[in-house]
């Protein structure tokens, strides 16, 4: 596996692969890699010739210093586990690298009305970022395909939208959340947990799974009642929304006859700890 540190030599990477036709799957992260993240580099080794992962902690799309601050970085274990996945190459730069005349962004992106609820409410900014530094990867690496975990639901609809504004040709690919065995949805973000908090945190998944039994013979208000209430019940637990929405638009329903396609998104606080989580009705 090749590691690439700078904008030069991913081009002349990417111009090679591009010179012998291959195609190019591409998977961005963040870094803080887990099973979720092989899942998605799995997929992109098994669909394309080529597949680059980008290790990149982007401070554009932080809206809380601190969030930033702490965000956990474990760069040699995360190219140990992209290795052994059969990924060609890493590109790991440094913020000067990707950012070279600064993070101020020349360019507002037409995101449409997905990036403005739920994240894009409770983050002001932080879709302005990830479509800045997602754009600028694309840019990049040129792939064919990209490829995105559904436990960022929200985020994919908004990267759809912005690939749809800016003319970019690549495929997006959303990939299937990836759950621990007691439910908790994969992410980096649970290494910041402690001990008590890791054990309580399948009660998010507990409540929304079962939220599904009971939204066939409850109203929408009275399910998002009861997952509000159940999780709010768990000690340290803090629901900041939970939306239930149609998954396109994904604009609130208040009927379940509303739409074909109806998913419950969910931020919730374990402490500090912001987690989110997502589940489908319908
Ligand atoms: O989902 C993430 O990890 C990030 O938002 C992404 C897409 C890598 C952009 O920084």
């Amino acid at each position: 596996m090749q590691i690439i540190r700078s904008v030069g030599e991913l081009t002349d990477y990417v111009a090679m692969q591009k010179n012998h036709h291959h195609a190019i799957g591409f998977v961005p992260t963040m870094g803080a890699l887990h099973a979720g993240h092989i899942s998605l580099v799995e997929r992109a080794v098994r669909d394309n010739e080529v597949t680059i992962v980008s290790v990149f902690v982007n401070p554009t799309q932080f809206n809380n210093p601190s969030d930033l601050a702490t965000y956990p970085r474990q760069e040699e274990e995360d190219f140990r586990m992209l290795a052994e996945a059969g990924v060609s190459a890493v590109f790991a730069p440094t913020v000067s690298e990707m950012y070279p005349s600064g993070t101020a962004r020349e360019h507002e992106y037409d995101l449409g009305s997905a990036a403005e609820v739920m994240e894009g409410k409770y983050r002001p900014g932080h879709f302005q970022g990830v479509a800045q530094v997602v754009h600028r990867l694309f840019e990049l690496v040129r792939p064919d395909r990209a490829y995105f975990g559904e436990k960022d639901f929200q985020q994919i609809a908004v990267i759809r939208n912005m690939v749809e504004s800016e003319h970019v040709d690549v495929e997006i690919i959303a990939c299937p959340i990836r759950r621990g065995a007691d439910g908790l949805a994969l992410s980096s973000r649970n290494a910041l947990l402690s001990e008590e908090q890791r054990r309580r945190a399948p009660g998010i998944y507990a409540a929304l799974s079962e939220s599904v039994e009971y939204a066939r013979t409850h109203t929408v208000r009275q399910t998002h009642e009861m997952v509000v209430e159940r999780i709010n019940a768990i000690p340290e637990m803090r629901v900041e929304y939970y939306e239930i929405v149609d998954g396109r638009t994904l604009m609130p329903v208040e009927e379940w006859s509303e739409s074909d396609f109806v998913v419950g998104c969910i931020t919730v606080y374990n402490g500090e700890v912001r987690l989110i989580d997502n589940i489908r009705y319908k």
